[in-house]
């Protein structure tokens, strides 16, 4: 059997999947692919995929699952996700699941955790709304739980951007559509065996040691 560490992170905007993915990431040496972060650079390269799916992210909408998982799909196909990798922000329907499964079947893979970081509603709109990335290197800071070293640059002296999905009336819908849509996912992976929840409220080093802890690290 294959020593592969294939992993799907869960969870509402903003609870912390990015910043949690990438401390799992460099610990086991895999690759982190994130939907969101693959649409966000099609957009800054001003691509075609890019101007169609702009306007989507901006308003909280759920981009279509034929272009996601054909990203996920040319991501997968490449050589250094052999060691393993983390899902982060897909799958986000069932449509995606269950197309994701028959992927990773054609590519002889199987998933070993499914991660579902829970965080209360009522947290998640000063996490997102907090939020600030690093414009060069995407790394994500909270005004207040992850503070950068300057108002307005991040480390290295780089610029901060605010996302413009992560503002206070786009966080309603985008919550609403986890609750509709990605949600039920939580029962599909739990049926397989696979789901490991993870209190996503505490430190950020709290999380990743209750999310090493439920992955067995
Ligand atoms: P995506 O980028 O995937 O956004 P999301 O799922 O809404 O998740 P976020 O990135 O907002 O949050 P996160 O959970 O990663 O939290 P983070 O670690 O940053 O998707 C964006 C858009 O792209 C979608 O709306 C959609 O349009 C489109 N899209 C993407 N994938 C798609 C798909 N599969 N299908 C269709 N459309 C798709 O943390 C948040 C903040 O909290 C940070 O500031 C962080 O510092 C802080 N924080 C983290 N942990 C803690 C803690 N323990 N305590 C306090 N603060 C914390």
């Amino acid at each position: 059997m294959s020593s592969a560490q294939n992993l799907i992170f869960l969870g509402p905007p903003g609870a912390g999947k990015g910043t949690q993915a990438k401390r799992l990431c460099a610990r086991l040496g895999v690759p982190q692919v994130s939907t969101g972060d693959m649409l966000r650079e099609a957009k800054a390269s001003g691509s075609e995929l890019g101007r169609q799916v702009a306007e989507i992210m901006k308003l909280g909408g759920l981009v279509s699952d034929e272009i996601v998982i054909d990203l996920v799909r040319e991501r997968l196909g490449r050589a250094d996700v052999a060691p393993g990798f983390v899902l982060d922000g897909f799958p986000r329907t069932l449509g995606q699941a269950e197309a994701l499964d028959r992927l990773l079947q054609t590519l002889g893979k199987d998933l070993t955790h499914v991660v579902q970081l829970e965080v209360r509603d009522d947290l998640i709109l000063e996490r997102i709304t907090g939020r600030r990335q690093g414009e060069t290197t995407g790394r994500i800071y909270h005004l207040k739980y992850d503070p950068p070293p300057f108002a307005d640059r991040g480390e290295g002296g780089e610029r901060l951007i605010q996302r413009p999905d992560d503002v206070e009336e786009v966080v309603q819908p985008r919550l609403a559509l986890y609750a509709a849509q990605t949600a039920p996912l939580v029962a599909y992976y739990a049926d397989k065996g696979l789901l490991r929840r993870v209190d996503g409220v505490g430190s950020l080093d709290e999380v990743t040691q209750r999310l090493y802890h439920a992955v067995g690290l």
